[in-house]
């Protein structure tokens, strides 16, 4: 199958390629079809590889008003609603629901996602839902799964066990939530019981990572250290990290060396973020996003997330990622023209780093033909007219097509 006239991201000249039992043949200026050969005229549209979700709550979304919807927006009725929605939590649930919000992401592009998945639940019946589906769902979304442990590895009965039986069980990466644990100790003694079972099963990490405004929660720097001990390096994800956005200048300096020779990843969720951070403070209001300008000109690692969907922490959320790179932009002060233009690489090049998916993805002879086309000539238009993903192909099969809609001026 040839495609013919595509703007590949963002170059101003259209090229031609060929896709073969799933996979790209080869790229060029100009492809001559073969006999009897289907072709598909992209007409100057721009391909990129498919968006990535690096960072969601499968197992909570589109739980919002049910029972009860978050009336204040806080962190803390978020919990409360969660705890009273909790009853209803099983197995068909928590099928129907991921269903759902897959075909959400599916149409707007997305074919990875990396989602955290609750193991304080001493049944771990999320995580071996989420198992299934991950197998289920495979063909058209690659789904990650990170054994989350949203209350704690110290502080929650048995927590050790339950993460270790959640790696046991499948589970891609292990988690950790530093800032929630009980003492400093236990949020040091967690980091280093969850980076070192990583370390001992080959798994990837990615903890919930100061995700406080408390300029004293430096769960970060242990992290990286232990990243760099035990060889794990970029294997090592840090989420959320906000209370980064609080730290004197000083202690930034001196961390940045240690995040360098980490290697580890960032990823930064700035619609959940701006959303709940700040609340405790008057005025002036803590942005509560994490230093990705500055991350990202030291060479440092960073993608965007949506984290939640239509639940009790977020109440909005349409499997969009395009929302996430805009209000990240405007957030994190990323605006100038190359920003927006190569903005696109915080859902695409860089969470593919972090998910570790290697040869498997990328504009390339010889990987899986995934890619998206969107009703743009660039990145940069693309973001500023919200432009529709136009098709959607994973691995040469061809996954949601959009239409665009039609505007009729009468004047
Ligand atoms: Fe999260």
């Amino acid at each position: 199958m040839l495609f013919q006239n595509a703007r590949i991201e963002n170059a101003e000249k259209t090229a031609d390629f060929r896709v073969e039992d799933g996979k790209f043949l080869a790229f060029a200026e100009k492809l001559r079809p073969l006999e009897g050969e289907e072709t598909v005229d992209l007409a100057g549209k721009l391909v990129l590889p498919p968006f990535i979700e690096s960072h969601v709550h499968l197992d909570t979304c589109l739980t919002a008003g049910d029972p009860v919807w978050n009336m204040s927006g806080t962190l803390f009725e978020g919990i409360e609603c969660w705890a009273k929605r909790k009853d209803k939590l099983s197995p068909e649930d928590i099928r129907q629901r991921v269903r759902q919000a897959v075909r959400l992401y599916a149409r707007n592009g997305v074919q990875f996602i990396r989602s955290h998945v609750d193991v304080t639940d001493p049944k771990l019946t999320a995580m071996e839902t989420m198992l299934e589906l991950r197998e289920e769902l495979r063909d058209v979304m690659t789904i990650q799964i990170v054994a989350f442990p949203q209350e704690g590895i110290l502080s929650y009965p048995n927590g050790k066990e339950l993460l270790e039986e959640a790696v046991k069980m499948g589970a891609d990466c292990v988690g950790a939530i530093p800032h929630y644990e009980f003492t400093r100790e236990y949020s040091v003694e967690s980091l280093n019981f969850a980076l070192e079972l990583a370390a001992e099963n080959d798994r990837l990490v990615d903890v919930h990572c100061d995700e406080i405004d408390d300029e004293a929660s430096r769960g970060l720097e242990t992290v990286a250290a232990r990243a760099l001990e035990l060889g794990l390096f970029d294997k090592v994800t840090a989420s959320h990290t906000t209370a980064m956005h609080s730290y004197n200048n000083a202690y930034v300096l001196r961390l940045m060396r240690l995040l360098k020779m980490s290697r580890i990843n960032f990823v930064c969720n700035p619609l959940v973020n701006t959303h709940l951070q700040g609340r405790i403070d008057t005025y002036p209001r803590r942005r509560g996003v994490t230093r990705v300008k500055e991350l990202t000109a030291e060479g440092l690692n960073v993608s965007f997330g949506h984290d939640d969907i239509f639940d009790p922490w977020y109440p909005m959320g349409s499997g969009s990622l395009r929302d996430v790179v805009f209000l990240g932009l405007h957030v994190t002060q990323m605006m100038g023209y190359e920003e927006i233009m190569n903005s696109y690489k915080f859902i695409t090049h860089n969470a593919a780093r972090t998910l570790h998916l290697g040869e498997s993805y990328g504009l390339e002879a010889g990987r899986p033909a995934s890619f998206i086309v969107l009703d743009a000539e660039n990145y940069y238009d693309a973001l500023n007219r919200n432009a529709p993903v136009l098709a959607s192909y994973k691995a040469g099969k061809l996954l949601s097509r959009t239409k665009p809609a039609e505007a009729e001026l009468l004047f």
